[in-house]
């Protein structure tokens, strides 16, 4: 502005998903539904039976907005609905690709590559993805209703694909730490999307900054660039809508325990060795602020638990490992000496976990099923997730680490090794195996709510 202040864009939050915002409700139960539309009629009818129940990102004082619906689609999806080519042709190429046309780089390989993906996952037939999330059982069946309702009579829309996915009891992922804890403090969002759901804390949050341009998440408001990020055609369709890496992640979580128990003495030592690769202690106490064991107390005071950064605190990574999970996927001011703009490369992220808890102790897998849902969104496919994915995750140039993989996420296959800055000399984890294989995924629009009418409005 011209007298030097600045002002927060108006969000648009009345047409903005909920999801996009806010964070899911704590504890939670839901379901991610996938569906195939074969006539489009049918499909659009479906979204037009869905539309009322959306939920959306203004009103989330109120208590009922704490269930809410979600929808998102993807290329094939829009295409299935009936959106004209000349709005197919404006969404960006990755989109269009889909999420397993794009799995090598990635680094879904080997046993993560699509052939092994959990049909129908990562084919054109996923075409629009229904999530539903509650704070319990009977919020959620209410919900069930309104999606069973929407798909009556309609012999042209099928289901063909459900994954339920509950907060485990102990409200942490299957690996036994606590998630969901660092976000980006959006511009204009409102205070809301920094709040940890279940935490009464409304305020300004120390440590989620710096504030992000609302453009880098939602679709029509300028982003880290100065720009807008263009917007898939017409405007009434891209407007407040941002795009979804939606991705089945298994858990191996006997093997996680089992290379910890094989390279520590105590059990100490293994929960040192998993807060090391992560970079926070179970509670979500982060090693920087905590170096040498949790901090549960720490962890639930949300004016702390975030609080710290790397470059002033932890320089050489004696406290947090500079290849730790948390420290590659948002280096804060790690990079300050570099040419990497960190605000390009943030993270929102809205994961689930799916799956019966290994129970606790055990080293020998059960064969169950179990991992997390995670749920990336953001405005630039290619310049967030993928970013993250190939640069950070699946390298270690950026950090001098070489081909150093993220511990937890890399696509490592036996030969990993992670590094533990130490006085007097430093450590080297070997032999690192792939704890997390790709089940899915896909990548999804999550249009603004007008967007969603302007579909479900199309003339046939
Ligand atoms: C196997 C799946 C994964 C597990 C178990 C996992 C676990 C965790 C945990 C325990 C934290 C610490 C809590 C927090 O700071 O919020 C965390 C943070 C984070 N993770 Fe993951 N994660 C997984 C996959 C991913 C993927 C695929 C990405 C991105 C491509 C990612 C990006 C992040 C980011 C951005 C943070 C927050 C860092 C910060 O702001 O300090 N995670 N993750």
């Amino acid at each position: 502005m011209a007298d030097g202040t600045h002002q927060a864009p108006v969000l648009e939050l009345d047409d903005i998903q909920g999801t996009l915002l806010r964070q899911r409700p704590s504890p939670y139960t839901g379901t991610y539904f996938l569906l195939r539309v074969d006539d489009p009629a049918d499909g659009r009818r479906m979204l037009q039976r869905l539309l009322p129940h959306v939920a959306s990102a203004a009103r989330w004082w109120d208590p009922p907005s704490r269930a809410w619906l979600s929808v998102a689609l993807s290329h094939s999806g829009l295409r299935a609905l009936g959106v004209p080519q000349a709005s197919l042709d404006s969404f960006p190429d990755a989109f269009h690709e889909g999420m397993a046309a794009r799995a090598e780089r990635l680094g879904d390989t080997g046993e993560s590559s699509p052939e092994h993906w959990d049909a129908p996952l990562g084919s054109r037939d996923v075409h629009i993805a229904v999530t539903l999330f509650a704070p319990d059982e009977a919020a959620l069946e209410a919900l069930l209703e309104v999606g069973r309702a929407a798909l009556r009579d309609l012999p042209g829309v099928q289901m063909i694909y459900r994954l339920d996915a509950s907060q485990l009891p102990t409200k942490r992922t299957h690996l036994g730490f606590v998630d969901g804890i660092g976000e980006p403090d959006i511009e204009g969002a409102g205070v809301a999307s920094i709040l940890q759901a279940g935490r009464d804390h409304y305020g300004y949050l120390p440590g989620f900054g710096p504030t992000i341009k609302a453009g880098e998440f939602v679709l029509g408001y300028e982003n880290q660039l100065g720009r807008l990020t263009p917007i898939p055609q017409p405007d009434v369709l891209g407007r407040n809508g941002t795009y979804v890496a939606f991705r089945k992640l298994h858990l191996k979580v006997a093997d996680f325990r089992r290379y910890l128990h094989d390279n520590a003495s105590s059990p100490e030592e293994e929960e040192l060795l998993a807060a090391k690769m992560i970079g926070r202690w179970p509670s979500g106490a982060p090693l920087v602020l905590a170096p040498d064991h949790d901090d549960p107390d720490l962890a639930v005071d949300p004016t702390r638990a975030n609080d710290f950064i790397y470059h002033e605190q932890d320089p050489t990574g004696l406290r947090c490992p500079v290849g730790a999970h948390i420290r590659r996927m948002n280096p804060r001011d790690s990079l300050t000496d570099t040419i990497v703009d960190v605000r390009l490369h943030r993270a929102l992220r809205r994961g689930t976990t799916y799956g019966p808890m290994l129970p606790e102790g055990q080293l020998e897998d059960d064969g169950a099923e179990r991992g997390i849902v995670f749920i990336f969104m953001g405005a630039d496919l290619v310049r967030q997730f993928e970013f993250l994915k190939t640069q950070w995750a699946n390298d270690g140039d950026f950090v001098g680490l070489g081909t150093e993989k993220d511990p937890l996420i890399g696509d490592n296959d036996g030969t990993g090794m992670f590094t533990i800055p130490h006085r007097p000399v430093r450590r080297r984890l070997k032999q690192l195996p792939r704890f997390a294989v790709t089940k899915g995924g896909e990548y999804l629009f999550m249009p603004g709510i007008h967007a969603l009418k302007w579909i479900a409005e199309l003339a046939a």
